[in-house]
C-alpha cells in the first residue's frame, strides 16, 4: 500500500484532489494534513473522514516537531503540498503570513522529506509566478521556462517556493516535481474567489463587486480536471521538471460574472465596477503542450458543463450550507476589502 500526505486536503484543491484518490486509488493511504485555517470549512471532509483509508491531521506544516513526528509514523512515499496562503486581495493587505506558510512552510515539508527519504515531492504552484501578459497579445502564452516575474506578494511567495524545491532538486537530488496551474473553479471553493463569491452574492441579489472595467483575463480550469493533471505529473511525470496545467480557456472577468447571473436568472443591473486591484495582473494564458504530449493529460470539462454543475452545487441544500458557513466567518475580511472599494 502506498501512502500519500497530502497538505491543504482540507482547502478546494486538496480536498478535490483527496476525493480522487479515494475513488480511484483504492490501496493507498491518505493523509491529510492541514491546520485549518479560515479557507478551511471543516465539513468539506466531513465524508473522507468515514474513510478507512484516510487519516486527518489538524497540524501545521511550519511546525517542525509536528511534521517530524508524522514522518517519523507514517513513512510517507509521497508529499503533495497544496496548503498554502491563496488569496491575492489578502496577501497585498498583509504579506507576512504568506511569506512564512508558503516559503517556510514548503521548507520544513522538504527538509523532513530529505530526512525520512521519500519516492516523490510535489509543489503544487500557480501560473502567476510568471506575471501576466498584455491584453493585445493573444498569441503570447506561459510556456514552463518563461521567466518568472511576479506581481503580488502571493505569487511571489510562490516563485520563491517552486525556485526553493527546484533548489532541494539541484542540490540534495530530491525528486521532486513542479505543477503550475491556471485559476480553478468548482465545488468547495471558498467565497472569497471570484466565482464562488458572486454566487453567493447573486444568489442573495446583492452587488457583484467587479473589479475596474473587468476586463482582465483569467484561463479558467474545472478543480478535477486539475486534479487529474497532478496525478498524472506524479505518475508519469520526469523528477526535476516542471508541468504548466491549463485548459485554453480564458474569459475576462466582465464575462464570467454576466455567465454566473444569466444561468442564474439575474440581472445585469447586480453588477458594480469598483476600484481595482493594485497591481492587477491582466492577463494568465497557460500553455499546456508539455503536460498534454508527456503524460497524455487534458481537462475534459468544458467551461460550459464545469460552470453549469458548479452553480447547482452553490445551489443545493448542502452547497448553500456550506456556503453560509463561509461567509458567515468571512465577514470582517469582506468589510476590510470592499469597504475602501466604495
Ligand atoms: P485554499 O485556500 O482553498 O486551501 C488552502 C488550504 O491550506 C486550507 O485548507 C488551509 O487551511 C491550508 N493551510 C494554510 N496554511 C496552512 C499551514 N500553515 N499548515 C497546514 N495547512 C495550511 O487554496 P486552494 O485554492 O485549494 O489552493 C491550493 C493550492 O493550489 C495552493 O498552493 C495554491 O497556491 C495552488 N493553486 C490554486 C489555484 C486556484 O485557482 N485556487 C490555482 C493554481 C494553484
Ligand atoms: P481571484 O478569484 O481572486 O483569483 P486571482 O486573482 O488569483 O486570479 O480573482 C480572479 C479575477 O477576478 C481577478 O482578475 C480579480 C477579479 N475579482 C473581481 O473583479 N472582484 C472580486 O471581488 C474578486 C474577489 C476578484
Amino acid at each position: 500500500m502506498k501512502t500519500i500526505l497530502v497538505t491543504g486536503g482540507t482547502g478546494f484543491i486538496g480536498n478535490c484532489f483527496c476525493k480522487l484518490l479515494l475513488a480511484e486509488r483504492k490501496d493507498w493511504k491518505v493523509l491529510n494534513v492541514d491546520v485549518c485555517t479560515y479557507a478551511a470549512n471543516p465539513h468539506t471532509i466531513d465524508e473522507e473522514l468515514k474513510n478507512p483509508n484516510y487519516v486527518f491531521y489538524k497540524k501545521d506544516i511550519r511546525d517542525r516537531k509536528a511534521m517530524e513526528e508524522i514522518f517519523e509514523k507514517e513513512h510517507p512515499d509521497v508529499v503533495v503540498n497544496f496548503a498554502a496562503e491563496s488569496h491575492v486581495d489578502r496577501s497585498i493587505s498583509d504579506p507576512t503570513i504568506f511569506l512564512e506558510t508558503n516559503i517556510i512552510g514548503t521548507s520544513v515539508l522538504m527538509d523532513c522529506c530529505r530526512k525520512y527519504g521519500i519516492e516523490r515531492y510535489h509543489q503544487v504552484s500557480t501560473d502567476e509566478v510568471y506575471g501576466d501578459l498584455p491584453l493585445d497579445r493573444p498569441d503570447l502564452f506561459f510556456h514552463e521556462d518563461t521567466p518568472l516575474h511576479t506581481s503580488s506578494p502571493y505569487s511571489t511567495s510562490k516563485a520563491s517556493a517552486d525556485l526553493l524545491v527546484l533548489a532541494y532538486y539541484r542540490t540534495y537530488g530530491l525528486p521532486v516535481t513542479i505543477s503550475r496551474c491556471s485559476n480553478n473553479y468548482g465545488p468547495y471553493q471558498f467565497p472569497e474567489k471570484l466565482i464562488p463569491l458572486m454566487i453567493s452574492k447573486a444568489s442573495k441579489d446583492e452587488k457583484l463587486p467587479v473589479y475596474g472595467e473587468g476586463l482582465n483575463v483569467r484561463d479558467w480550469l474545472y478543480v478535477e480536471d486539475h486534479c487529474r493533471g497532478i496525478l498524472a505529473v506524479i505518475e508519469k511525470g520526469r523528477v526535476g521538471e516542471v508541468y504548466n496545467l491549463g485548459g485554453h480557456n480564458e474569459r475576462n472577468n466582465l464575462y464570467i460574472v454576466k455567465r454566473i447571473l444569466s444561468e442564474m436568472g439575474k440581472p445585469e443591473s447586480l453588477i458594480s465596477h469598483v476600484p481595482d486591484r493594485h497591481g492587477h495582473d491582466q492577463r494568465y494564458a497557460i500553455d499546456p503542450h508539455k503536460a498534454n504530449v508527456e503524460l497524455n493529460w487534458d481537462p475534459v470539462t468544458t467551461f460550459e458543463v464545469g460552470i453549469k454543475k458548479t452553480i447547482e452545487w452553490y445551489l443545493s441544500d448542502y452547497g448553500k450550507h456550506w456556503l453560509e458557513e463561509c461567509v458567515a466567518s468571512e465577514q470582517e475580511w469582506l468589510k476590510k476589502n470592499y469597504e475602501n472599494r466604495k
